[in-house]
C-alpha cells in the first residue's frame, strides 16, 4: 500500500516511520524544506525513545522517504493529516494547518484516483465535515473519502502505542472508505487489536472524550491525595484498592504536581469550547481544568513552604518536562515552579536529562549538565519528572549533597521510610 503523511511532526513522524514498518511505502510532507533536509539525513527534530532507529531503517531499506512537494504523494490511496492543531484566542483548536493542507492535497485530484484523506491530528468535533465542505468548494469532493482516525499514542513511548494500541478508531461516511481502512491497519488487526469503525463525529469525539476523561481522573486523584495528606491516608494504598476494582482500574492514577503536556490540558479546553458552542453543559470537564490549575499553583506554594520552613536558600529543580522520556516543556508543572522559586528569592538550578546543558528562554536559565552538577552545593531538592536516572538515586548520596537535606517529591518516586532512613527530611505527596 501506499501512503502518504503530511505533517512531520511529532505523531507524523511516529506514524509514517510505523506504517513503513508494516512493508507499506510511505513520503512523509512538511512544508518546512529545513525540516525535510534534516530527516532526509536521518536527524530527527524531536526526543522520542526509538524514532531515530525505526526512521533511519526505512529510509535506508527504502520505504520511507521526505519530500516537501504534494505531488510526491500521486501514487499514495491513503494521505494521512498530521499537521499541528494549537489552540486559539478561546481554546479552540486552530484549524488553518489542516485546512491548507487539504487545499494542497486536493491538486492530487487531476488524475481522477480515488484517496482517503485520514485525519490523525486532533480535530475538534465537526471537522471531518469542514473539510468535506473545503473539497466540496474546490470541487473534488468526488475524489476523496475523509477518515477520522485519531490517535491515541503518548509522548515517550510513541513506538509502542503507534504499534500496541488498544484500539484503532476510523470515523468514516462512505463504505468504500471501510475497505481502504481495513487494509491500512491489516498489520495490527491480524494481531487481534480492534478496529472500530463508526461515523465522523463520533469518531472525533472519542479522541476527546479519552483525553478529557483521563485528565479528569488525573485532576480527581489529585485532590484525593491531598485529602490523604490531610487525614492521614496513604495515597498509594488508595489509588491502589481503587483500582483493584475492575470497572476502575489502575491506570491514570498516580498524584503529581499536575498533568501537562500539549494534549491533555489542550483537548480538554477545545471539548468545553465544543460544548459552550452547543450550549451543553460540560461542568465535570471545566471543573477538570480548573482542578488543574489551581493543581500547579498550589504545589508551587507547598515547596515554597517546605523549602521557607527548612530555611532552605538554594534548590535543586530535579526534571523540567512534563514526564519522563521527552523533552517537551509545554504546560509543565516547572513552567509555574522555576518562575515562582526564583521570584521568592531561591537560588535554583535545574537538571533534566533530555535537555542538560540547555538554554531554556521559557524560563531564562541554563539547565546543568549533570544530575550531580545540579545538586552539589543545593540545600534541598524539587523532584518535577519522574525520571529513571532519580529513580535510581542513592538516597545516601543524595542526603549526602544536600545541605538542609530536602527533598520534595512531587512525583512519589522513593519510598518514604527509606528516604527518612537516609536522613532526609522526605515530603511526597498525599502519603
Ligand atoms: C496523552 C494521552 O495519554 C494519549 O493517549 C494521547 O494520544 C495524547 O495525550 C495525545 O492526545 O496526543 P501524553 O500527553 O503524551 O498522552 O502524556 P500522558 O502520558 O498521558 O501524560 C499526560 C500528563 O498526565 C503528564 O503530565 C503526566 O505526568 C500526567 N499523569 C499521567 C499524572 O499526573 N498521573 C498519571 O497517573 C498519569
Amino acid at each position: 500500500m501506499n501512503v502518504c503523511v503530511v505533517g512531520c511532526g511529532y505523531v507524523g513522524l511516529v506514524a509514517a516511520s510505523c506504517f513503513a514498518s508494516f512493508g507499506m511505502t510511505v513520503v512523509c510532507i512538511d512544508n518546512s524544506k529545513e525540516k525535510i533536509d534534516t530527516l532526509q539525513n536521518g536527524d530527527i527534530p524531536i526526543y522520542e525513545p526509538g524514532l531515530k532507529e525505526l526512521v533511519q531503517k526505512s529510509l535506508s531499506n527504502g520505504n520511507l522517504s521526505f519530500s516537501s512537494d504534494i505531488s510526491d504523494a500521486g501514487s499514495a490511496s491513503a494521505i494521512v493529516l498530521a499537521v499541528g492543531t494549537p489552540p486559539g484566542a478561546n481554546g479552540e483548536a486552530d484549524l488553518s494547518y489542516i485546512l491548507s493542507a487539504v487545499k494542497e492535497i486536493s491538486s492530487l485530484a487531476s488524475d481522477n484516483k480515488e484517496r482517503a484523506i485520514i485525519i490523525k491530528s486532533t480535530v475538534p468535533v465537526g471537522t471531518s465535515q469542514i473539510i468535506r465542505d473545503l473539497l466540496d468548494d474546490l470541487g473534488v469532493e468526488e475524489n476523496f473519502y475523509v477518515v477520522s482516525n485519531p490517535e491515541f499514542l503518548r509522548e515517550g513511548s510513541a513506538i509502542f502505542d503507534f504499534l500496541h494500541p488498544d484500539r484503532i478508531i476510523a470515523g468514516i461516511h462512505s463504505p468504500k472508505a471501510k475497505t481502504l481502512v481495513e487494509t491500512l491497519y491489516q498489520p495490527l488487526t491480524s494481531q487481534n487489536i480492534p478496529l472500530l469503525i463508526t461515523d465522523n463525529t463520533s469518531a472525533e469525539i472519542i479522541k476527546y472524550a479519552s483525553n478529557a476523561f483521563l485528565a479528569t481522573r488525573i485532576a480527581y486523584i489529585n485532590q484525593i491525595s491531598d485529602l490523604c495528606e490531610a487525614c492521614g491516608g496513604n495515597i498509594e494504598v488508595v489509588a491502589k484498592g481503587m483500582g483493584l476494582d475492575h470497572r476502575i482500574g489502575q491506570h491514570y492514577l498516580q498524584p503529581g504536581p499536575g498533568f501537562g503536556g500539549s494534549c491533555f490540558p489542550k483537548d480538554a479546553s477545545a471539548l468545553l469550547a465544543t460544548a459552550r458552542n452547543y450550549q451543553v453543559d460540560l461542568s465535570i470537564v471545566e471543573s477538570t481544568i480548573l482542578a488543574n490549575n489551581k493543581r500547579k499553583l498550589s504545589i508551587v506554594q507547598k515547596a515554597i513552604d517546605i523549602f521557607k520552613n527548612h530555611d532552605v536558600k538554594k534548590v535543586a529543580i530535579l526534571g523540567l518536562a512534563f514526564k519522563p522520556d521527552t523533552d517537551d516543556l509545554r504546560e509543565s508543572p516547572a513552567l509555574y515552579a522555576v518562575p515562582a522559586l526564583v521570584s521568592q528569592g531561591f537560588d535554583v538550578k535545574v537538571y533534566d536529562p533530555a535537555m542538560p546543558s540547555k538554554k531554556i528562554p521559557a524560563l531564562n536559565i541554563t539547565t546543568e549538565d549533570s544530575l550531580v552538577a545540579c545538586i552539589k552545593g543545593a540545600d534541598a531538592a524539587l523532584i518535577l519528572t519522574e525520571w529513571q536516572q532519580f529513580k535510581m538515586l542513592d538516597l545516601q548520596k543524595l542526603a549526602d549533597a544536600l545541605s538542609a537535606k530536602v527533598v520534595f517529591d512531587t512525583r512519589n518516586i522513593f519510598d518514604a521510610m527509606r528516604a527518612a532512613h537516609a536522613g532526609l527530611a522526605y515530603y511526597s505527596l498525599g502519603r
